[in-house]
């Protein structure tokens, strides 16, 4: 027989490489498609009596790995891979909500959340009321009978406030909604499903991948929850790519050591912060002066989590203190390994009006700190140089 033609041999993939042991890290899967033996075997494939994969919008070994992960690391039947942690909240607002249906969101969640509600799906017939994560007595007048679902996040952004899960969650299914809750904040620190949400989303852009170099979102869940939300987060083309799942797992093998430690760097600062004359206020839930303390000892375990969010006075002085700083970036995301720091007012909170500031507790001169795994002591050095220039 002729052997294939040269540019016959470039073209097709190569064969397996024979080996009877097995890689110790998962390999990279980047097919985009899978070889099929027969029909027989498609049609096992998509009936789940074979294991396989198909299309990788519809799954791959790495979201399959990512998402049996997380869903432990939860304490949830099932897990899922998105794309963002916005495509995580989208496929779990487009699997639970329909026309003249209504969400309720708690209070100061993230802008882009509350967007997606009350500006996208608001054009399909979605509906919403507000009630605050703090006092569950306000969620029992913010459901109505449209209500299918109610929406908090573990800690707010930014006076990292924290939501009564249990009590938010009997409410929720006593009026047979869903609780969903964002746990970005604070993976590792507590396990939502067990408090009795239904689901949790995270933007693992942020402390699950921790090193500011992925974009992604995960979901873990009752089986109820994840079986109508992962076909249509294929659908809707919101699911995870393969290599962001492994760099995600990659990044999520440290999580335990960093959550520790940047939780510990943070409740030292803030209880040094809370004595330097210089800085007007300090919100961080480790701290005996926040509102949310004594709930935070109960409820979390292994820290009160990463953010700290100081006032320095007017919007000039923030301006002034970033400038100030040497080594800790002003850069509007969280989580990564090294601190950063935002400042809610001119990024996560822009645009809003002077009322919805006052509601939330925005001040011109916040800056929330995301508190990562240097020594204390060098970012209590850089910190300094702040302080200097607010004198
Ligand atoms: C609390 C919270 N939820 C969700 C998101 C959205 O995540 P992503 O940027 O991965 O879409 C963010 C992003 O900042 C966030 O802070």
């Amino acid at each position: 027989m002729q052997p294939p033609r040269l540019d016959t041999v470039c073209a097709r993939p190569a064969a397996s490489a024979p080996s009877t042991s097995k890689p110790l890290v998962p390999p990279l899967d980047l097919s985009i498609v899978y070889t099929l033996r027969s029909l027989d075997h498609v049609d096992a494939i998509y009936n789940k009596a074979e294991p396989g994969y198909i299309y990788a919008r519809d799954g791959h070994p790495n979201a399959t790995q990512l998402a049996a992960k997380i869903a432990t690391l939860e304490a949830a039947d099932a897990g899922l891979v998105c794309a963002s942690g916005m495509a995580a909240e989208a496929a779990l607002f487009l699997a639970g909500l329909g026309q003249g249906e209504d969400v309720a969101l708690s209070e100061g969640l993230y802008g882009r959340t509350v967007g997606l509600i009350t500006r996208e799906l608001a054009r399909f017939g979605v509906g919403w009321t507000s009630f605050d994560a703090t006092r569950p007595e306000t969620l029992k007048e913010a459901i109505n009978p449209r209500t299918k679902m109610v929406f908090v996040e573990t800690l707010s952004n930014p006076l990292v406030r924290l939501a009564d899960i249990s009590a938010l969650a009997e409410i929720a299914h006593s009026a047979n909604a869903t609780l969903i809750v964002d746990h970005t904040f604070a993976p590792i620190l507590c396990q939502p499903v067990k408090l009795g949400a239904d689901a949790v989303t995270h933007s693992a852009t942020k402390l699950i991948g921790g090193h500011s170099d992925l974009t992604l979102g995960l979901v873990a869940g009752t089986r109820e929850v994840l079986d109508r939300a992962t076909p249509v987060a294929s659908t809707f083309g919101l699911t995870g790519n393969p290599f962001e799942s492994w760099l995600c797992l990659r990044g999520m093998a440290t999580l335990g050591i960093r959550s520790e430690r940047s939780c510990a760097n943070a409740l030292a600062l803030a209880e040094k912060l809370e004595s330097q004359p210089a800085i007007k206020a300090v919100h961080y839930p480790g701290l005996a002066s926040h509102p949310d303390h004594a709930r935070a000892a109960t409820m979390l375990s292994g820290g009160f989590g990463t953010i700290v969010t100081i006032d320095v006075g007017e919007r000039s002085q923030a301006d002034a203190f970033i400038r100030a700083l040497e080594h800790i970036p002003f850069a509007p995301s969280l989580g990564d390994v090294a601190t950063t720091l935002s400042h809610p007012a001119t990024t996560s909170h822009r645009g809003q009006s002077p009322e919805q500031w006052a509601r939330q507790g925005i001040t011109p001169g916040l800056v929330r700190l995301s508190i990562g795994i240097e020594d204390v002591d060098d970012l209590w050095a850089d910190l300094e140089r702040g302080f200097a220039a607010l004198s």
